[in-house]
């Protein structure tokens, strides 16, 4: 029987969902008759993984430490394998403005960003750069941290003074800040599992009210379609770009792209690295729409973190 330590928890602002993520996974190993360690993550890892002593251990972790690089690196000094992308993917997916240029220089199509460091703002005088990066980008403008998930510090400025207040919120999150052009379309999610891009999944805001940005997240305000309502060549397009990303950023196991489609065509805002698996998570979602259920996904990605 295999033994899977499932990581959860952790200190992360998305503690909440990886645990929700975690528990679901630990119920579909036991159905497929794994042996299960769960371990909310804690100063205590290294101790508690020696002990547990897994054949694997499956990574239930979103956001900072453990669906950074951090966590994987320390389970590959173990010696443990372990499910989705390594170091470097993560490390490169957890980084958005790392992310934009892996996709640009590969030439998949992503907004035009200026990313923002403490250094710049507070040793170089970025903040004179300012009125020439927002003439560069043009309003309205997306300011969010460069290393966050769930929306957390994500605002839009529809003009100059909504700016200095958006920089603010964005960087209480971290030393780095990203404004990038805010581009109006559809908004898409393509799941990658196991290196096939799984259906499209559309978020439908359910009321939309002009520059009502803020409705988007609202829990309840949001509907979620798979597979999306696309023409056939858009959504090959968009799942295309999907698994393009995912190579260029070197994913394994799974991952999600998120887009948005606009009058330009599919534009990639970031990649996920470790997405949520919650029951009412993206991934689950699409999976379901292509028969698979949240089972088979858990077997998948678990075997190819074992046939490594
Ligand atoms: N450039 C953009 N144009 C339009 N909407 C954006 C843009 N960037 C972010 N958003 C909106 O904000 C949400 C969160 O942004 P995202 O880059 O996916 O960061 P995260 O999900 O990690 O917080 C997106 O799903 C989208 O609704
Ligand atoms: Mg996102």
């Amino acid at each position: 029987m295999t033994r899977v330590a499932v990581l959860k928890g952790g200190r992360s602002l998305e503690r909440g969902v990886s645990l929700a993520s975690g528990a679901r996974v630990e119920d579909a190993l036991e159905r497929l008759g794994a042996t299960v360690v769960a371990i909310d993550v804690g100063a205590d890892l290294v101790t508690r993984l020696r002990e547990a002593a897994p054949d694997v251990a499956f990574v239930a972790l979103h956001g900072r430490g453990g669906e950074d690089g951090t966590v994987q690196e320390l389970l590959e000094v173990l010696g443990i394998p372990y499910t989705g992308s390594g170091v470097h993917a993560c490390m490169r997916c957890a980084d958005k403005v790392l992310t934009k240029h892996v996709l640009r220089d590969g030439g998949l199509p992503t907004p035009d960003w200026v990313s923002l460091g403490e250094i710049a703002v507070t040793e170089l005088g970025a903040a004179d750069a300012l009125a020439t990066i927002e003439q560069r980008l043009a309003f309205p403008l997306v300011i969010k941290p460069v290393s966050q998930g769930s929306s957390l510090g994500v605002t839009f400025a529809r003009t100059a003074d909504e700016v200095p207040a958006a920089l603010i919120a964005a960087s209480s999150y971290g030393r780095r800040v990203l404004l990038e052009s805010y581009v109006a379309g559809r908004e898409l999610a393509v799941s990658v599992l196991a290196g096939a891009a799984l259906p499209v999944v559309e978020a439908v805001p359910r009321e939309r009210e002009g520059y009502d940005f803020a409705a988007r997240y609202d829990i309840g305000r949001t509907e979620f379609v798979c597979p999306a309502a696309l023409e056939a060549p858009v959504t090959e397009r968009v799942q295309e770009i999907a698994l393009r990303a995912w190579e260029l950023l070197g994913c394994r196991g799974f991952a999600r792209v998120d887009m948005i489609l606009g009058a330009d065509g599919p534009m990639v805002l970031e990649v996920n690295a470790i997405p949520g698996l919650t029951d009412t998570s993206l991934l689950p979602q699409a999976a379901d729409a292509a028969g698979l259920q949240f089972d088979d996904v858990v077997a998948r990605v678990l075997e190819e973190a074992l046939s490594r």
